[in-house]
């Protein structure tokens, strides 16, 4: 292997760039050049490329975004787009690819293998946590501080005048971020997909919730994790609901893409720098069609395709301990 190219892809991750320095590094490290394209999979077709060496990754990791950038392209997934990437990786002599992003992005890696024959490597970067083969995802850890961090500043207030917030938090399909946040910060419910799967949560049944809340706290504040995508109408549709219900103050909060910004933790960045590296360790194996990750700290790969087509199961055992924390209905019966 004399020259990896990589890129970043989807939805940008606190800790892309401490993978990217990660694979420069270790790459200059056994004498391979790499470049990065720009933009993702759009700047395999733009030809749009630079050269990344050490001076370009010097004290980028404690930096969230991207610094070759990201973005979603549609034009790669037909097979002209498969065709136009693989030729432009020949024409720069590349031998093997590294792709960090989230289950979109390795979908193009396996769009991409179908046209081209070097080893392709995955390093799972995205704030949703949601991609089976890695314990965490790069990116997570940053985004669970981040929204627990607004949820403290939001409970001072909803503390101070007794409101219900409902604080909508991302994660896309997956309820990680939810029920990590949730969990960190003390909230009183949580939604999650995990939750709602079998049984799906009805106004009623949160009415009776915050109002068996307030009834064993007295007066007092209530916050309600919600992840995005498992309520019509979102927080605030929710929060006007619960508000016409209950008769006092109930009040939206979407924490949106304040998620993916902001110092990468040390974890985030000591995730980054392990895949980072055994990425350039897996191409120079000839191994292909893999995402590097992490499983009870040891460091393993997964097919590609199992990364999304194997979901990640989200542990009963945190379900348990958060509900346990924030049910009152037995507190409830205990007192009658
Ligand atoms: O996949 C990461 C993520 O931030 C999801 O949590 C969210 O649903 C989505 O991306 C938002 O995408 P966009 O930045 O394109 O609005």
């Amino acid at each position: 292997i004399e020259r990896i190219a990589v890129i970043t892809s989807g939805g940008d991750a606190p800790g892309m760039n401490a993978a990217l320095r990660a694979v420069v590094l270790a790459a200059e490290h056994d004498g391979i050049d790499v470049v990065g394209f720009r933009h993702g999979y759009e700047g395999l077709l733009n030809n749009d490329y630079m050269k990344l060496g050490r001076d370009e990754v010097e004290h980028i990791l404690q930096y969230s975004g991207t610094i070759i950038k990201s973005a979603r392209s549609e034009r790669f997934k037909t097979d002209e787009g498969g065709i136009e990437a693989a030729h432009n990786l020949d024409a720069q002599n590349v031998d093997a690819f590294i792709v960090i992003g989230g289950d979109g992005s390795f979908r193009g890696a396996n769009h991409l293998a179908k046209f081209w024959q070097g080893p392709i490597i995955g390093i799972p970067g995205t704030i949703d946590n949601d991609l089976f083969g890695t314990d965490n995802t790069i990116g997570y850890d940053t985004a669970v501080e981040t929204a627990m961090d607004a949820l403290d500043k939001i409970r001072d207030t909803a503390e101070a005048m007794d409101r219900v917030f409902i604080v909508e938090v991302m994660g896309r399909n997956a309820g990680y971020i939810a029920i990590s946040s949730a969990m960190a910060s003390g909230a009183e419910r949580m939604i999650l997909p995990e939750l709602q799967k079998d049984k799906p949560l009805t106004i009623d049944a949160l009415v009776k919730h915050v109002e068996g809340v307030n009834r064993v706290r007295g007066d007092s504040s209530y916050v309600m994790v919600l992840c995005e995508n498992q309520w019509p109408g979102g927080a605030v549709r929710l929060a006007e609901q619960l508000e016409d219900r209950l008769n006092f103050p109930c009040r939206p909060c979407l924490l949106g893409h304040v998620q993916r910004g902001g110092r990468p933790t040390a974890m985030d960045r000591i995730l980054a720098t392990r895949l980072g590296v055994y990425a350039v360790q897996l191409v120079q194996e000839g191994i292909t069609g893999v995402m590097a990750g992490i499983e009870k700290n040891e460091l393993v790969t997964t097919p590609l395709e199992d990364t999304w087509v194997k979901r990640k199961v989200l542990s009963q055992e945190l379900i348990d301990i958060q509900t346990k924390c924030f049910n009152p209905i037995k507190k409830d019966r205990h007192k009658a």
